[in-house]
């Protein structure tokens, strides 16, 4: 029914206009091939009377009036704001703050000191010295901070992130990240399944990320809408009022929205799993068109109704008699259609992004960034055939996952930013941790992309990507006060906020005399405060005998470091000869003129000996999702009798893959790899060169029988052992069978006497200490169990009975996150808490080393022990660095003496050992050659695919 109010809009209307739109109405129903009928509606103006013969009401038609505004209006172009003098997300009471002698990285390629000014909620003023160095006149409250020269970056953006929707811990009733029950979501939201309360999003923000772009997962062709937020907690707990568009006025400001899509293996592998389309990318690319054509269809629809509806528009007695043409379901897709949604799509291959791009020419809509997109490098032509500029956001060094992640390249960013290509880093919480989000840029830096765009590539990049560089993403006037000021140069190794201010807020209320002390790290070398230097273009190549001149550092082991005493004096030259594979000389070599081999001037950089991986599947795994790439999971051990069923690694292994190969040019040359397994007994770890050719050779082999490995914890529960206790029990009544009745061949009676190591998988506290009262029970039966915890997330919680009870801890990943409901007790290091778990283990002296989690970072193994030692306040330094992934492994495995000696940095050795062209804890630094790691020749300038 018509309102009063409504009725009397019309009420002023003469007969006579009546009659032309009538006129009107013939012409339009003789010649309109216009799908909609008319009606018309005559006024009285006398008795105050409308009517209408069918169709709508007034107020469903004036409804899609109103709509037809919305569609044609202008909508206000962001590019276009300038000067905004607040920020409605200003929290009054906040105090102005002035960070002054501020190293200024702007995030849009500036780098400069001065002093900038939040206020508002928004960056109010700068001064750059370089211009003038008039002071800015403050306020009384204002807060002064003098930042000596540190650091400051715009906050980072991620423009790929499930914080919230994929809440830590991992949890069942936490998992909000995909509506798998049909492939074509693209209704549902993102904010709608928020959860504000993520601990993540405090620990993302300790990272300085200070906005992120929340979205649905990818198992879903057309995952749903995403949602901008701001990574602060607000007092309200409203999702509503940390989303970045609160408070913004319409109309002076455009309201994006965000969707999300995704193509190639996730969508089909979910669906097949469910026996419907898609199951392959034929499926796929179908449902996107078919979907694409409702969309358009409906588009069309839209805008016909408003044709037809302006052409009557100018006399209100006659209206259409059908409604707006719209349907919730296609609402996203239709601002997407109508531009007022960015279209973010995760694809890797280049047929997926090419597939995807032509599907937008074919219906006319535009995609704002291409996600992963890890093949993206090998492409920029066809991405370039788009009908607007594409963001590539993509990984630093993640890949090879699944198959359409196996072709990536480190050089990748560098490669598309070369072609034009804006280049993002993103995270994809929580697949990374987006607390380290600049490290993804660190990274990317060390493998070729440009210092400036790749600071870009976290703030202003993703700014554009996602509209919203109108307010973030650089340290502009004007701009959101979102700002990160670091302890060091934020492409260094271990880069950490002191602070982090978002909409002028600070969120760790850090002391103003840390702000303004003295930078971290005065161990670090100057160098790494600074961008990498262009460096020459080396070439890989090999070779069998070459010369390392001018050392800075041999780490020959634990009890010898060989370093120039004065690196000023040429006498002082540190050397290493190489013969055919062997050293000949280290030290003060004395190289004589005739036939010398190549000669490599190391220029002060460091010789690692070779390092050691464990916890990853290096060998057995080749691409973790394609079983026939892999060795396959090992018959679940219910009943453990005889060593008959405990399986051993080295009968598995395959030399040579991708992972193998960007092991072994980092110098990670020593694997220790158990077999895998979803229950509790693992099998037998062996222990090899990762550089080999094949288990025959004598050489690649260091340990067939290393350790035993078991894993303990909720994702090993199976049908047959289906509780943590009952693990526990399996174990202990094994391993007290094989204490009382011991059989010089059962691998059990071996690790009951201690001469194979016991390697436990886990990182629960409690789960810990069982492990602990177990080798007590063990003992007092008269055994002797070598307990090494793998993973060990909580173990710092009981660090004192660790080292009292000698048992090892190869922490894994080295940096924990709280992810799972056992494992929830992480300390996140600075500047959410003062110390970390590798901090109090070293102190309460357990011995303790480094692990793989993720065998595609196997190559990152030295820069996870830098980091460690960065952040350690200065209780870890270099050496205790390669303890931490060398000779600790070496000692907690009780690795093969003999053979080891044969090996290493001595004279007469094998060699088989890294060589850096500097500090290979900065990440400036570059691998210059890797000798051994089972094979003879050298490799000179590896190159990382
Ligand atoms: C935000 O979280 C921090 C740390 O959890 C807390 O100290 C602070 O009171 C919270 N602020 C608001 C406004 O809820
Ligand atoms: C495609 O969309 C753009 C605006 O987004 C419009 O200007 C253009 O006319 C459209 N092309 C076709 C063929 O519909
Ligand atoms: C190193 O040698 C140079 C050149 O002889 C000399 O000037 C300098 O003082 C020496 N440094 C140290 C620490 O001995
Ligand atoms: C030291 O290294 C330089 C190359 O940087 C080389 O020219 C020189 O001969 C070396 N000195 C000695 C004593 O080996
Ligand atoms: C670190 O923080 C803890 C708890 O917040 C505190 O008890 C301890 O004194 C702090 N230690 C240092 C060295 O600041």
């Amino acid at each position: 029914m018509l309102k009063n109010d409504v009725i009397q809009s019309f009420e002023n209307h003469h007969d006579k206009r009546i009659k032309k739109y009538l006129n009107l109405f013939l012409a339009l129903v003789i010649s309109s091939s216009i799908y909609t009928a008319y009606i018309i509606r005559y006024t009285n103006t006398s008795n105050k009377i409308t009517q209408y013969s069918s169709g709508i009401s007034y107020e469903t038609y004036n409804y899609g009036l109103s709509k037809c505004e919305e569609i044609k209006r202008i909508k206000p172009d962001n590019n276009h704001i300038q000067s905004r003098t607040s920020n409605p997300r200003f929290v009054p009471g906040t105090k102005d703050i002035l960070l002054k002698n501020a190293r200024i990285l702007d995030g849009i390629g500036q780098d400069f000191l001065g002093d900038v000014l939040l206020k508002n909620g928004i960056i109010s003023e700068i001064t750059n010295y370089d211009e003038k160095k008039n002071d800015i006149n403050v306020n009384d409250d204002t807060v002064v901070i003098d930042l000596k020269k540190k650091f400051v970056t715009p906050g980072l953006i991620d423009m790929h992130s499930h914080a919230g929707v994929s809440s830590w811990p991992y949890l069942k009733g936490t998992d909000d990240v995909n509506e798998e029950t049909d492939p074509l979501t693209p209704f549902v939201r993102a904010k709608d399944a928020l959860n504000p309360s993520d601990p993540a999003i405090r620990i993302i923000s300790s990272g300085g990320v200070t906005t992120s772009l929340i979205i649905p997962g990818s198992g879903n062709l057309m995952g749903g809408e995403g949602y901008v937020i701001k990574m602060r907690n607000v007092s309200t707990l409203s999702v509503d009022d940390m989303g970045i568009n609160y408070g913004i006025n319409p109309s002076e400001e455009k309201e994006w929205r965000w969707l999300k899509m995704a193509c190639g293996e996730n969508p089909k592998k979910v669906y097949r799993f469910q026996n419907r389309i898609p199951t392959t990318r034929l499926g796929e690319g179908w449902l996107f068109r078919k979907k694409f054509q409702e969309v358009r269809t409906l588009f069309r629809k839209q805008n016909d109704w408003c044709d037809s509806a302006s052409k009557l528009s100018s006399n209100n007695n006659v209206q259409l008699d059908s409604p707006f043409p719209e349907d919730l379901q296609y609402d996203s897709l239709m601002a997407l259609f109508r531009g007022d949604a960015k279209l973010n799509i995760h694809c890797y291959e280049t047929h997926d992004l090419e597939a995807i791009i032509r599907h937008s020419l074919e219906f006319n809509f535009t995609i704002s960034a291409l996600h992963h997109a890890l093949d993206a490098y090998r492409i920029p032509d066809v991405i370039k055939r788009a009908n607007s500029q594409i963001t590539i956001a993509t990984f630093s060094d993640n890949w090879g996952y699944k198959k359409e992640a196996f072709q990536a390249s480190t050089r990748s960013p560098k490669i598309l930013a070369d072609a034009g290509i804006p280049v993002a880093l993103k995270s994809d919480h929580p697949v990374t941790n987006a607390q380290h989000l600049a490290f993804e840029a660190a990274k990317a830096h060390h493998y070729g992309l440009d210092e400036k765009l790749s600071i870009a590539s976290i703030t202003s990049v993703p700014a554009r990507a996602l509209g919203l560089n109108h307010r973030i993403g650089q340290i502009t006037i004007g701009y959101d006060a979102d700002l990160v000021v670091w302890d060091s140069h934020p492409l260094s190794l271990g880069a950490t906020p002191l602070e982090v201010y978002i909409d002028g807020i600070p969120q760790f209320d850090t002391p103003n005399s840390v702000l303004s002390g003295k930078s971290k790290g005065s161990k670090r070398s100057s160098a790494q405060n600074e961008p990498i230097k262009n460096k020459v273009k080396r070439k890989e190549r090999i070779a069998s005998s070459v010369i390392i001149n001018n050392i800075g550092k041999i780490f020959v082991n634990k009890d010898t470091i060989i370093e120039p005493k004065n690196s000023s004096v040429k006498d002082e030259n540190i050397s290493i000869i190489i013969k055919d594979g062997l050293v000949e000389c280290i030290g003060n070599c004395v190289i004589s003129n005739h036939n010398p081999p190549e000669v490599i001037d190391l220029n002060g950089g460091y010789v690692l000996p070779g390092m050691i991986a464990v916890g990853g599947s290096l060998g057995l795994i080749e691409i973790g999702q394609e079983p026939s790439t892999t060795d396959g999971f090992v018959p679940i051990i219910n009943y453990p009798d005889s060593e008959d069923q405990v399986i051993k690694a080295i009968d598995g292994l395959k030399f040579g893959g991708k992972h193998l190969e960007a092991a072994y040019k980092a110098g990670v040359l020593c694997s220790i790899t158990s077999p895998l397994s979803f229950g509790v007994i693992n099998g037998i770890s062996v222990a090899f060169r990762t550089g080999s050719y094949t288990v025959l050779d004598e050489e690649p082999i260091i340990e067939s029988e290393t350790a035993l490995h078991v894993q303990i914890g909720v994702s090993f529960k199976n049908a047959y052992i289906p509780s943590v206790s009952s693990q526990i029990g399996l174990l202990r009544r094994t391993l007290l069978r094989a204490v009382f009745k011991p059989t010089t061949r059962n691998i059990y009676s071996k690790v009951a006497k201690g001469l194979v190591p016991l390697a436990v998988h886990t990182d629960n506290k409690d789960e810990i200490a069982s492990l602990i009262k177990l080798k007590q029970q063990i003992s007092n039966h008269g055994g002797d169990l070598r307990l090494i915890i793998i993973g060990g997330t909580e173990a710092h919680l009981i660090a004192e009975q660790l080292s009292k009870n000698n048992v090892s801890v190869v922490l894994s990943p080295s940096r924990p996150v709280p992810n799972l409901w056992t494992a929830k007790n992480v300390l996140i290091g600075s500047p959410i808490t003062n110390t970390t778990g590798i901090e109090i283990l070293v102190k309460h002296k357990v011995k303790v080393a480094i692990g793989v989690h993720n065998s595609a970072w196997t190559r990152n193994l030295v820069w996870d022990a830098g980091w460690a030692v960065t952040n350690s306040n200065g209780l870890l330094d270099e050496k205790d660095a390669v303890a931490l992934i060398s000779w600790n492994l070496e000692e907690i495995f009780n690795l093969n003496r003999k053979k080891l000696n044969k090996q290493g940095l001595s004279k007469g050795n094998i060699a088989n050992f890294v060589a850096y062209d500097g500090n290979p804890f900065d990440l400036n630094t570059k691998v210059r050659l890797v000798a051994g790691g089972g094979r003879k020749d050298i490799l000179i300038d590896p190159i990382q695919d």
